[in-house]
């Protein structure tokens, strides 16, 4: 989380920051702030709260600052101390000489902290970060070379860092290093920036060097110098970035999530493209590098992920085993990684991620390459961290998704699945080919069934106002759409802050059936399949506590009305197929009871986009 941005040239770096931070805001945005190197000395500006509140900060400073053309900015989700003004990044060292932005999380502060106090330095904040101004400033004073003094503090550094920082005697300098965090420079024609993530440069350059672990780099407005931990000098790996500047916009819809809530039938033709040509035809996945060898030695497969993607994870084995009779296990990978997981040459680790950049899901990955199994990775962003580390990538290609609750990314993670378990099944030979045919046509029909739900919202936004004030919402399902419970729930929990749980019906009856009454709403996911009686059981003995009922379903079975309060119905489909349809309504209620309630949809209080720390 956090995002940093840093530039040297010879253009006005207050914009140039600003609009940096902007693009970046999707790593955080509970305070941000602003260092520029003026004639004088370095000044450093900080707002708390939305980066606007930092715009605004900045007015009455501009004809001071608009000279300025060397600065470094950060947006924060904060770690270590409430995102107040005083812990808001740049830090400073007791003098403010040294001036440095952070994003990661120093492990060992508190002992540093200790150490640093003893030594005489004063801090003045509750961030983990400020150990590292004082650091380098003491490190500075031993050796008046920032690169040697950057170099030498981050020996003493425990935890993941990527820095940039700047020095008042350093006029014409910008030193910048990361560990375990992102960092990439971009170059321009006498002028270089330092950033997160790409969106923050590339509408001023594509030539680019992502930093490796613990690589410095010094710039000046016309050099670039890469260095190792041990001060050897490194050549320079400059890549051009495949992107192309987006302009990103709402396109008329109010939020972010609801146009990206639109996007989702073309997400999912865009997936199917080149890689589904007919229903007769196998699969084609070119960057998956499963042969009928690999698979044939496999054990078993397991699926590392967080949040959203961890619920797409659970269908994925659903489907996996159901395709292929390859056994699957499904971990968050904040759990996987703190126990002795048992994995090897014979497993197959598939890490999802929507940004490919989450901490947990990255470390479990490098923790099970290192134990040799292949490594196949599901995101959406192929240019990341753990795309990196993959053997085999499966590209999502859902676009950009700005808003911070995952929609588009979702549905594209488990269009992604599908087409990995029926390529799987195809090699094995595991599943019928009348099978395959009718899953292949009917996952074709699933764009236009999702334009059905799109266009007739009605019934939903009419829920989103019935349902809109209650306390707490139980979503029920079984089997393959227990997942889809558990989504449904995240999605309403994490925009509208109501307190709402999934649950597999058949364990209502084990506890939480105590918390019915005429207060509740339970959504019942009731699709047509293998469990639908028996869902309809649960549903009943839940009505029998006086629970409000809802049910999403694909049946026009009368006796639903006796049972329901209120029916949200969604186009036919079959069983294996019903977790996409399922989810779309349940992502468009959330996003309606959100609104309703008149809450910051696309950037919910204490939440970011891309979780890098663990
Ligand atoms: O980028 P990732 O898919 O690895 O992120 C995992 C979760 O942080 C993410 O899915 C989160 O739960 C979303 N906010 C859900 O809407």
């Amino acid at each position: 989380m956090c995002g940093i941005v840093g530039y040297i040239g010879n253009k006005s770096v207050v914009d140039i920051l600003l609009d940096g931070l902007k693009q970046l805001e999707y790593r955080g945005y509970d305070s941000s702030g602003i260092a520029v190197r003026c004639p004088d000395k370095i000044k450093v500006y900080k707002a708390v709260g939305k980066l606007e509140n930092l715009s605004a900060e900045l007015m009455p400073h501009r004809s001071e600052i608009s000279s300025a053309t060397i600065g470094i900015g950060h947006i924060r989700w904060a770690t270590h101390g409430a995102p107040t003004a005083l812990n808001a990044h740049p830090h400073t060292c007791n003098c403010g000489n040294l001036v440095l932005v952070h994003n990661g999380i120093i492990e060992n502060y508190k002992e540093l902290r200790e150490k640093l106090t003893a030594l005489g330095c004063v801090f003045k904040t509750q961030t983990d970060t400020e150990v590292v101004a004082h650091l380098v400033a003491r490190k500075y004073a031993e050796t008046k070379d920032l690169t040697e003094a950057v170099r030498m503090a981050t020996k003493e550094i425990e935890g993941a860092y990527a820095l940039c920082v700047l020095h008042n005697d350093e006029k014409d300098k910008l030193v910048a290093t990361k560990r375990n965090a992102p960092l990439l420079v971009g170059i321009g024609e006498g002028e270089y920036f330092v950033a997160s993530d790409v969106p923050a440069i590339i509408k001023h350059t594509k030539k680019a060097m992502y930093l490796a672990d613990n690589q410095i780099v010094t710039l000046t407005r016309n050099s670039m110098k890469l260095i190792d931990e041990n001060g050897t000098e490194l050549s320079q790996k400059v890549e051009v970035l495949p992107w192309e500047p987006v302009a990103l916009s709402k396109m008329g819809f109010k939020h972010f999530m609801l146009k990206e809530i639109h996007e989702q039938p073309d997400v999912i033709r865009n997936i199917l493209v080149g890689r589904m040509h007919s229903c007769d035809e196998p699969v084609v996945l070119n960057e998956v590098n499963l042969t009928k060898e690999t698979l044939k030695n496999l054990n078993r497969i397991q699926i590392i992920a967080c949040g959203t993607s961890l619920h797409a994870a659970m269908i994925g084995k659903y489907i996996i085993e159901n395709f292929c009779g390859i056994p699957v296990d499904v971990e968050a990978s904040s759990e996987y990684i703190y126990r002795k997981t048992v994995t090897d040459s014979h497993t197959l680790v598939i890490g999802v991620s929507q940004s490919g950049e989450t901490a947990d899901t990255l470390t479990a990955i490098k923790q099970s390459k290192a134990k040799g199994s292949h490594i196949l990775i599901i995101t959406n962003r192929p240019d990341s961290a753990m795309a990196r580390e993959a053997d085999s990538l499966l590209s999502v290609n859902a676009g950009i998704e700005v808003s911070v609750a995952a929609t588009k990314s979702y549905i594209a993670q488990l269009v992604s699945f599908y087409l990995l378990a029926m390529y799987m099944a195809e090699i094995k030979g595991s599943l019928a080919e009348s099978d395959l045919k009718s899953l292949k046509a009917e996952l074709m029909q699933v764009p236009q069934k999702i334009e059905q739900i799109l266009s007739n919202k009605e019934q939903i936004q009419h829920c989103a106002k019935v349902y809109a004030n209650t306390k707490d919402f139980i979503y029920i399902a079984r089997g393959i759409n227990f997942p889809t419970a558990l989504e449904g729930a995240l999605k309403l929990k994490e925009i509208s802050y109501i307190n709402a749980t999934g649950y597999p019906a058949g364990e209502l009856k084990h506890g939480p059936i105590a918390m019915l009454d005429n207060t509740m709403p339970v959504l019942s996911i009731l699709m047509k399949g293998s469990v639908y009686e028996k869902l309809l059981s649960n549903s009943e003995e839940a009505k029998a506590r006086d629970a409000r009922m809802i049910a999403l379903t694909n049946s026009k079975d009368e006796k639903l009305k006796d049972l329901f309060e209120n029916i949200i119905e969604v186009p036919d489909v079959q069983e294996l197929l019903s977790p996409i349809i399922a989810m779309i309504p349940l992502q468009l209620l959330a996003y309606y009871i959100a609104e309703f309630l008149g809450k910051d949809v696309d950037q919910p209080r204490n939440l970011a986009k891309s979780v890098t720390v663990e």
